[in-house]
């Protein structure tokens, strides 16, 4: 996994206090995995990708399948990072040939409740927004997942649907709610002071 401290901090894109994403790459993976292992209940929770043992070399092999994808341009994944400590993880999965894409974030315990996902969010929907950018961002969250819904909500997405029965995590299948974005809407929420404020 040899990376170097050279390219760890190069690469980061600043939030609010202290919040900052960075790339998801090889240098993440053993912080990720540890991140990931001590959240793993709560994560088997909401996250079919959670449902198998973690193991480092299974975290390794996802990061590395992300990075061949943003290569790509298919995807922008990304750790949270707060003072300098990984706590969560924000990613787009775009289709290029519709220039649409889908929103996936998860956050530790401890950073819970704090406005960190959604300033995460926040940076991720600005940059894919950008001009020449994505046109729609999606959010495919079980129904019954009220916190994640609040962080859409507050995101500005709207409730376009509700797929009956598409969600599969583990053995358990739930009602899978479809929110939506669009650039127009984004742009006309304004820059993040004025989304606080409203
Ligand atoms: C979904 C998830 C990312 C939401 O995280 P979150 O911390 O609740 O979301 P936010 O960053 O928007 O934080 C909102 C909370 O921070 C508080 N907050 C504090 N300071 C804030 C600030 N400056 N700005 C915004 N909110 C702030 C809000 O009041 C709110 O508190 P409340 O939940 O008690 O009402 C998180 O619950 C999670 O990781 N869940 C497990 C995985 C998961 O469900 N992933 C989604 C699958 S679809």
């Amino acid at each position: 996994m040899g990376t170097t401290a050279v390219s760890e901090s190069f690469f980061s894109h600043p939030c609010v206090d202290g919040v900052e994403l960075v790339l998801r790459d090889l240098s993440t993976t053993v912080e990720m995995h540890e991140l990931t292992v001590a959240n793993i209940e709560r994560l088997r929770r909401w996250e079919q990708w959670a449902q198998p043992e973690p193991t480092l070399p299974r975290t390794f092999e996802y990061t590395r399948r992300r990075l061949d994808d943003f290569t790509a341009g298919a995807m922008l994944p990304c750790a949270i990072r707060v003072d300098g400590a990984l706590v969560g993880s924000v990613e787009l999965c775009i289709d290029t040939g519709t220039s649409t894409s889908e929103l996936g974030v998860w956050v530790d315990a401890g950073a819970e409740g704090r406005g960190i996902a959604r300033a995460a969010c926040e940076a991720v929907l600005d940059h894919a927004f950008g001009p020449g950018r994505l046109q729609r961002v999606e959010a495919r969250i079980a129904t019954i997942n009220v916190r994640s819904r609040r962080l859409a909500e507050q995101l500005g997405f709207t409730l376009e649907g509700t797929l009956r029965s598409a969600c599969l995590v583990g053995a358990d299948r739930q009602d899978l709610a479809v929110y939506g974005l669009i650039a127009e809407e984004w742009a006309a929420q304004g820059d993040g002071e004025a989304r606080a404020a409203a």
